[in-house]
């Protein structure tokens, strides 16, 4: 059977090199869809992707939750469904301006993208199919404040939703440092991605393992690109984009492990929601 995997963000770092080392490993009749915001650039990127499998590029934005919508069914209308989605679009985050400055587009993309995909894929997710979204280790509960923790904790997927858009609402109020938000939008933004997949699976455990299907979030450590390039100085430790995507098509191609089911994965290991120390 032909398999279909999806790819956000993609046009460069993690995404590109996850849409490369797929299409390395999967067969020649299958096909690697490589979306992203920008024509201009998916198209670029499309045609300098290397792979057995095909690789097609497609514009979507992320923070268009109709045209999330519109791909999931189009995928299954003409494919009945959809093999691997790895949710993984982040926007830029820059030092030049204030993270309130930023935060509505970047929750738009990393939380409200995530939030998106994963509610239209999911129910078009086949047999063995496995949906990832590429989050990090700074969506482990203990990053935020404890008063916090039971906003995301044991929370349904509609609450975490409500939860990350009360933050966003903050964030303009002025009021979310007194409440106990870190001003580094990028945590809290982790961990709502992180609780949005813990909220989803147990939802959907039941149904899914039977079927073979894994959904879980993904830390793909330190890696150099345009997101972490203005945030750090040393890039001696950090991984390309290719070598982390490596552990990433790992769990995707392997066998089911249930222990992984829903929660957030590094290298096949599972990072516990509450931080190493709990
Ligand atoms: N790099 C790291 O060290 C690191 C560490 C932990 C976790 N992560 C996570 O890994 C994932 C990928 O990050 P990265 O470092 O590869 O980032 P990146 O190099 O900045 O790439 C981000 C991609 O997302 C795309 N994008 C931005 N807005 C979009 C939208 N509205 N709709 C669809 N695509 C959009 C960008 O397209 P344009 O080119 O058009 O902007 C780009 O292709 C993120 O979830 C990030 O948080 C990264």
């Amino acid at each position: 059977m032909r398999r279909i995997a999806v790819v956000t963000g993609a046009n460069q770092g993690i995404g590109f090199a996850l849409v490369e080392g797929l299409a390395a490993r999967m067969n020649p009749e299958d096909l690697v869809l490589l979306t992203s915001r920008d024509p201009g650039r998916v198209a670029e990127a499309a045609a300098r992707a290397k792979g057995v499998a095909q690789i097609e590029g497609r514009v979507l934005d992320v923070s268009d939750d109709d045209a999330i919508a519109q791909l999931a069914a189009g995928l299954q209308a003409e494919y009945g469904g959809v093999d691997i989605v790895i949710s993984n679009a982040i926007a830029p985050l820059t030092p030049d301006r204030t993270q309130a400055e930023q935060a509505d587009q970047f929750i738009a993309v990393a939380n409200g993208g995530t939030e998106s995909v994963l509610r239209a894929f999911a129910p078009v997710l086949r047999p063995g199919g496995r949906l990832l979204v590429v989050a990090s280790s700074l969506g482990t509960l203990d990053q935020l404040d404890p008063k916090l923790h039971p906003l995301f904790d044991g929370r349904s997927f509609d609450e975490i939703v409500q939860t990350v858009e009360d933050w966003r609402q903050a964030i303009h109020a002025g009021t979310a440092a007194d409440q106990g938000w870190p001003e580094w939008i990028n945590t809290p933004s982790k961990v709502g991605q992180v609780a949005a997949v813990r909220a989803l699976a147990a939802e959907r455990r039941a149904a899914d393992l039977p079927q073979n299907k894994l959904i879980a979030s993904i830390c793909p450590g330190l890696v150099d690109t345009r997101a972490s390039r203005p945030w750090f100085d040393d890039f001696s430790q950090a991984r390309t984009p290719a070598e982390a995507a490596e552990p990433i098509v790992d769990l995707v191609l392997a066998d089911l492990d249930p222990s992984q089911y829903g929660e957030l994965v590094r290298d096949g290991k599972v990072l516990p929601w509450r931080g190493a120390a709990a």
